[in-house]
C-alpha cells in the first residue's frame, strides 16, 4: 500500500509554477545559453539534487527559483535523460510550502521514487531559522506528493539549527543518510543516521569534523565506495585560501578513507582535497549506475556574479562525470556518452603555432604538446567578450587556467595520457587533463563563435569537433 496522502496544495501550486514558466520562456535572451548543459528553463539554478536511475531514466532534480534570476525561497526543478547528455525539462517536482525546499537526494524503494530533502524553516526565535529533514514521493518520477508525517528526521546530536542536504543511501537491509551540519563553535561537520524505512532515523555517528581551519559548516555531503576505499566528498564553507588553493567563495572537495558498518567509524587516509580546480564548481552529487559512479555539480558558486541574469535564467550544471580512484586521488572524467554529442570534425592533425580553430557556440577539443616545452591557448569570443588562457607552465609544471586574469592553477602529474580534453558551450569551459586527474570548471562569457589560438611554441597535436545541442 502506499504510505504517503496527496497533497492538494502541493499540485495547485505546480501548475501555477508551470504557467509562469511557460509564459517567461519566451522572453530569454539566447545570447549565453548553454546548448549540452542543463540549466533552468527560466530564473535560478543552483545545487544539483535527487541525482538517481528510475526505471530506464536518469533523474536529476536542482535547487529552482522560477521567478527571478537570484536565489529565493526553493523550489526542486527536474530534468530527465535516457543517456546522460540528451535532457527533457518535467515539471517542477517540488514547490515550498511551509518550508523552503533545500537541497537533498532520491531513492528508488519498492518501485517508487522518494526525495528526501531538507524542510528550512523561518521561525521568530533565534537563530531565526530551523532545518530538519522531509520525504516527497512519487509513483511515475513526474508528480511528487509530500509525506503527511514530515519532517521524519529533526534532531542533531548537538541541537545546530544547520542540518541540511541529505544524502541517502541503501546498504543491506538499511537505508544510511549523511547529512551536513557544524559544531557549536562553528566546524562543519558531516552526521550518519540510519533507518529500516526511510521514516524512522536513528543516529549513528560522526563521520567526519573539521579540527579547524576545515570551513564552519561542510555543505552538500556525499558518501560513497570505490575500489574498496571510501570517500567523503562535500563542500566545506569557509576555508581561508592557501597559495593556489580555496580561492573560490567555497570549495568542493573530498577525503579518502575506511569505513566499518559495524562501529560506523570512518578513518581517514587522506588530506583533503579539491576535485575541480575551476573558478565555478560546488555542491556536487554522485550516483551509482551499472557500477559507474557518475558526479554532478553546480557549474557555479556563491557571491559571483551571472552575466546570464539579465537574460532571465542564473546557473548551470557541469557536465555528468565518472569518477574513479587512481594513485591515492579521485579522477573525473566526461561520461563516455558525450562523445555522442560530436557532429562534425573541424579539425585534426597538426595545430600549427598562431593557427587558429573557429568553432560555433559549441566545440570539443583534444591537445597533445611536448610537456617539456611550454602550452599556451587562447580561448575567446570572435567579437570580444570572455576570454580565457589555458597554459602549461613547465617551470613549475602547473595547468593554469586565467580568466581575464583571475588565475587557477595546480600541479599536474599525468597518470598516463598527457592529452588535455577541452569542452567549450556558450558560456563555459571545461578542462580535463589527462586521465582526469586535474579537472577545471569555468564560467566565461564570449561575444560571438568560439575561436582558440595555439600560442604555444610548438604546434600541437589536436581534434576539433563541433558538438550538437542535446539541453531544451
Ligand atoms: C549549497 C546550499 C545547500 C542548501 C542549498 C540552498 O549550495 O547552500 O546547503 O541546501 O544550497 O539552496
Amino acid at each position: 500500500g502506499t504510505v504517503y496522502l496527496k497533497s492538494v496544495k502541493q499540485s495547485d501550486a505546480i501548475e501555477e509554477v508551470e504557467r509562469y514558466i511557460a509564459e517567461k520562456k519566451a522572453e530569454i535572451n539566447p545570447r549565453y545559453r548553454l546548448q549540452y548543459h542543463v540549466a533552468p528553463p527560466v530564473g535560478w539554478m543552483n545545487d544539483p539534487n535527487g541525482f538517481s536511475y528510475f526505471r530506464g531514466e536518469y533523474h536529476l532534480f536542482y535547487q529552482f527559483y522560477p521567478y527571478d534570476s537570484q536565489w529565493g525561497p526553493m523550489h526542486w526543478g527536474h530534468v530527465s535523460s535516457p543517456n546522460l547528455v540528451d535532457w527533457k525539462q518535467l515539471p517542477t517536482a517540488l514547490v515550498p510550502e511551509e518550508e523552503m525546499c533545500f537541497s537533498g537526494s532520491a531513492v528508488v524503494k519498492d518501485d517508487t521514487m522518494i526525495l528526501m530533502y531538507t524542510g528550512r524553516l523561518t521561525t521568530d526565535v533565534e537563530p531565526f531559522f530551523n532545518e530538519t529533514q522531509y520525504l516527497a514521493f512519487s509513483d511515475d518520477g513526474v508528480v511528487f506528493h509530500k509525506y503527511e508525517g514530515n519532517p521524519v528526521l529533526s534532531f542533531t546530536p548537538n541541537g545546530s539549527p544547520d542540518f541540511r542536504d541529505p544524502k541517502v543511501w541503501k546498504h543491506e537491509g538499511y537505508w544510511y543518510v549523511v547529512i551536513g551540519s557544524k559544531t557549536l563553535d562553528e566546524r562543519g561537520r558531516v552526521l550518519l543516521y540510519r533507518s529500516p524505512d526511510m521514516v524512522n532515523w536513528e543516529f549513528l555517528s560522526i563521520i567526519g569534523e573539521s579540527t579547524g581551519g576545515m570551513g564552519y559548516m561542510w555543505e552538500c555531503p556525499d558518501f560513497f565506495e570505490i575500489k574498496g576505499k571510501h570517500i567523503l566528498l562535500m563542500s566545506p564553507q569557509g576555508i581561508e585560501p592557501q597559495g593556489d588553493r580555496y580561492k573560490n567563495t567555497h570549495q568542493t572537495g573530498y577525503i579518502i578513507g575506511s569505513f566499518n558498518y559495524e562501529t560506523y567509524e570512518f578513518v581517514p587516509e587522506s588530506d583533503f582535497q579539491e576535485i575541480d580546480f575551476g573558478h565555478d564548481f560546488y555542491a556536487t552529487q554522485t550516483t551509482e549506475v551499472d557500477g559507474k559512479r557518475i558526479l554532478i555539480a553546480w557549474f557555479g558558486m556563491w557571491d559571483v556574479p551571472y552575466p546570464e541574469d539579465v537574460d532571465g535564467w542564473a546557473g548551470a550544471m557541469t557536465i555528468f562525470r565518472e569518477l574513479d580512484l587512481v594513485a591515492n586521488r579521485v579522477t573525473m572524467k566526461p561520461v563516455e556518452a558525450m562523445t555522442d554529442l560530436r557532429t562534425e570534425t573541424l579539425f585534426e592533425g597538426e595545430f600549427s603555432e598562431d593557427g587558429i580553430i573557429e568553432f560555433g557556440k559549441t566545440g570539443e577539443l583534444i591537445v597533445k604538446g611536448d610537456l617539456s616545452k611550454n602550452i599556451e591557448l587562447e580561448i575567446k569570443g570572435s567579437n570580444g567578450g570572455g576570454q580565457v588562457i589555458v597554459r602549461w607552465d613547465t617551470a613549475v609544471r602547473k595547468v593554469v587556467v586565467d580568466r581575464e586574469g583571475d588565475v587557477r592553477q595546480v600541479e599536474w602529474l599525468p597518470l598516463k595520457s598527457e592529452s588535455w580534453r577541452i569542452f567549450l558551450d556558450s558560456s563555459s569551459l571545461e578542462l580535463f587533463c589527462g586521465e582526469g586527474e586535474v579537472v577545471f570548471s569555468t564560467r566565461v562569457y564570449p561575444d560571438g563563435d568560439w575561436y582558440v589560438t595555439n600560442r604555444s611554441p610548438q604546434a600541437l597535436d589536436t581534434v576539433a569537433y563541433k558538438l550538437r545541442r542535446s539541453v531544451p
